[in-house]
């Protein structure tokens, strides 16, 4: 078999790129594709040899598994066992930033290392045009995780993913940057409660509106035994984090949320004097939404040795905060 010794970039708008995806991926190849969260790293799931050379690029430890990418329900159904709250839930918010756990079918085609073994399985429809093209395509499900290397900042551009994977991915289609920036909210609907695993843009108040329950979050608590890859070191800058920072030490980066008029440097001075690039803001007007859709650029953008670390502003724990927390707790952590 083929494979191209250098990772190739082309536009996602060049008119043979979403069929040149579809064929790398139909022959057993990696393709890194944008999707409305972050930039995938795709495989045919169907074929273990490909899942496998997923594993070996990012250096995945096998036990963490990965979500099967679908461009319909219909497709969906052919691999999990759906239930009423999973029919619904698809119909409110898929395609989009949503990935639901279910209960794998028993004659599930999908390679069993994709899902680490497990007899449940992570499933999404993504909303990003070039992703469901691509899908539709290849018409296989593809396993995709993110498009970094293991433990590291997920990629919000097809820049990000050439950094963290180099030459081990074979193609990767150039979209600009993810709309919503933080990866899909992982909801457990394999228990008698609803859970969420890894918090996303879509929150519990959301999930509401469609189940009876509101679902729990299980962020680092028990969702370690259930969803693997939170038990893993993640998001980590090579810099330290320090959170909920109300003013500077000499020597770090500011990643800043809202109006960083009172923020001062230890020692006399204030944020404002720093130089450009050791200041960033995720919102100056205190969006979530535009912070989550900045924070892990952002983050890249301010993790290089000039720095001694990189204090971060309070994020208010809610809505898509928690989300964002919980991405910075992790990255303070690794
Ligand atoms: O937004 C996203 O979800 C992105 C884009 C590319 O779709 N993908 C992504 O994949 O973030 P990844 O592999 O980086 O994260 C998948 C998470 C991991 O924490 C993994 O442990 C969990 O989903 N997961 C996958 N299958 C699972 C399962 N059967 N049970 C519990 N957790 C599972
Ligand atoms: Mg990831």
């Amino acid at each position: 078999m083929f494979f191209y010794v250098m990772t190739r970039i082309i536009s996602s708008e060049h008119p043979d790129a979403i069929c040149e995806a579809a064929s790398v991926l139909l022959r057993g190849g990696l393709v890194g594709l944008p999707t409305e969260t972050v930039y995938g790293l795709a495989a045919n799931a169907l074929d273990g040899k490909a899942v496998a050379r997923i594993f070996a690029a990012k250096g995945r430890p096998h036990f963490n598994p990965l979500i099967i990418h679908c461009h319909t329900l219909e497709q969906i159904s052919n691999y999990v066992q759906l239930n009423d709250d999973a029919i619904n839930l698809s119909e409110a918010f898929w395609p989009g930033p949503m990935t639901l756990i279910l209960p794998r079918k028993k004659d599930c085609k999908v390679s069993e290392l994709a899902s680490a073994g497990l007899s449940s399985l992570a499933v999404r429809i993504p909303r990003h045009p070039i992703a469901m093209a691509v899908l539709r395509q290849a018409d296989v499900p593809l396993a995709a995780p993110s498009a970094n290397s293991s433990g590291t900042i997920s990629p919000t551009s097809a820049s990000h993913v050439v950094q963290s994977l180099g030459n081990s991915v074979d193609l990767v289609l150039a979209s600009g940057s993810c709309k919503v920036g933080l990866e899909s909210t992982v909801l457990d609907l394999t228990a008698d409660k609803p859970v969420i695993l890894r918090p996303g843009v879509l929150t519990a108040d959301d999930f509401l509106g469609v189940l009876k329950i509101s679902p729990a979050y299980e962020i680092d608590q028990n969702a370690t035994m259930k969803s693997p890859g939170l038990l893993l070191k993640h998001y980590a800058p090579t810099i330290p984090i320090r959170l909920n920072a109300i003013d500077l030490d000499k020597g770090e980066a500011l990643l800043g949320f809202g109006s960083l008029k009172f923020m001062g440097v230890r020692g006399g001075g204030f944020a404002s004097d720093l130089p450009e690039e050791s200041i960033c803001n995720l919102s100056e007007t205190g969006d979530l939404y535009e912070a989550a859709a900045n924070l892990f650029s952002m983050m890249r953008a301010l993790d290089n040795s000039s720095h001694k670390g990189i204090a971060v502003m309070s994020i208010p724990d809610k809505g898509v905060g928690i989300a964002i927390n919980d991405r910075l707790r992790r990255a303070a952590r690794g």
